[in-house]
């Protein structure tokens, strides 16, 4: 079914109600959609975005169903198929309509969905595409994820079309945001997982689309914000430079060494009056993870030795928390072995993306004892000096 936004204006895009992981990486707790909008001015109509290959049956259905008989120009904001995938099934039915994009998204998308040249009207920064009575103006936002990412502001009507930029992967029936602190959760758990490493371009590109004062943002996953201030507010918060008085533990454990350590530490830091976040890897939802790496101060990874080196899912803990590049400001490794090994040096430089201040490691040899205990008060103690001297309360 379509919703209406404004008059001329549609939501004609597709719910995955159960899509549980995207990328084969991320889980999707409460699915996703695949907006699409329609816009239909008085000369031309323009779609902007399509949807995911797999729910291209629906976008038709939703397109047949407002008895559109026309579509001049396909709005690719992004080249990413879950957005890009069924251009090339609405070029089928709609075989007169131009793809309007960027030279560089332009590009990507002749490479993934083995379009034709003459197939495109490329775009620049800051042009405007007049649809009669409405008008298009694009701004390029680029590594909101990709190189080539842009938004679309519907000039009349104050709309502005961010695609991945605000999204989250959230189903819900509603076409607005229904319950903030839902959306608010959902938003954060997206902007950690895709947008994070990105963090320095967004600050840009937020200043960027808040020069328009859009009324409503309309994302191309999730609800749409009648209220924009609200998600505008909270990527400023995550994109900012300050940190929080948290401290991340992802670990691993395999005979209990290295639990006891964690929990340890994990008392020793709650009494010094920091908030700490330990995700046991092995059950852990990474998106969670990656969540908490949005704010936290310091990350410690846990681990015990596996043969000579860190635990595969310490490594895989650590390799993503270097991808996504969080503002972490100090570092350390904790854990157990039993006759040797590289552990330490091993996690270390699988962090090379921090700018952060690696803090001594705590290593037991089996299980700790008295001195290994008092070494973790110790780090403790340390983390709070340096979050203090952040002045983290
Ligand atoms: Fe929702 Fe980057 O695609």
């Amino acid at each position: 079914m379509h919703q209406v936004l404004k008059p001329d204006v549609f939501a004609v895009g597709a719910r995955d109600w159960d899509r549980r992981l995207f990328d084969e990486l991320i889980p999707l707790p409460d699915g996703t959609s695949y907006n699409a909008y329609l816009i239909r001015g008085t000369e031309k109509t323009a779609l902007i975005d399509t949807v995911d290959p797999t729910k291209s049956a629906q976008l038709i259905a939703n397109l047949q169903a407002l008895g559109v008989e026309t579509i001049d120009y396909i709005v690719t904001q992004h080249a990413e198929q879950d957005h890009s995938g069924s251009v090339g099934e609405i070029l089928r039915l709609y075989p007169n309509a131009k793809i309007v994009t960027n030279q560089k998204c332009k590009n990507l998308l002749c490479d993934h969905l083995l379009l034709r040249d003459d197939q495109f009207l490329t775009i620049v920064d800051g042009e405007t595409l007049a649809l009669g009575n409405k008008t298009l103006q694009f701004i390029f936002t680029p590594w909101v994820h990709w190189p080539e990412t842009m938004c679309t502001y519907l000039q009349e009507e104050g709309i502005l079309f961010s695609c991945d930029f605000f999204g989250s992967h959230l189903a819900q029936s509603e076409l607005y945001v229904a319950d903030q602190a839902k959306v608010y959760e959902s938003a954060k758990r997206y902007y950690a997982e895709i947008m994070m490493p990105f963090r320095t371009n967004i600050q840009t590109n937020l200043a960027k689309v808040q020069a328009v004062h859009p009324a409503i943002i309309a994302p191309s996953h999730g609800p749409v914000y009648p209220e924009p201030q609200f998600i505008l507010e909270a990527y400023a918060e995550w994109t900012a430079d300050k940190v929080k008085n948290e401290v991340l533990i992802p670990y691993v454990s395999m005979h209990g060494s290295t639990e006891l350590m964690v929990n340890y530490l994990v008392d020793a830091l709650v009494r010094l009056g920091i908030t700490v976040k330990p995700f046991n890897l092995p059950r852990t939802d990474i998106g969670e993870l990656a969540m908490a790496l949005v704010d936290a101060a310091t990350v410690v990874i846990g681990t015990p030795t596996v043969i000579l080196g860190p635990h595969p899912y310490a490594v895989y803990g650590t390799y993503l928390t270097n991808l996504l590049r969080p503002k972490t400001r100090f570092a350390t490794v904790i854990g157990s072995y039993g006759w040797g090994g590289k552990t330490i040096e091993s996690i270390q430089n699988l962090l090379t993306n921090l700018k952060a201040e690696i803090l001594p490691p705590v290593m037991v040899k089996g299980q700790p004892r008295p001195a290994d205990y008092r070494a973790l008060d110790e780090l403790a103690a340390l983390i709070q000096s340096k979050h203090q001297s952040l002045n983290l309360k």
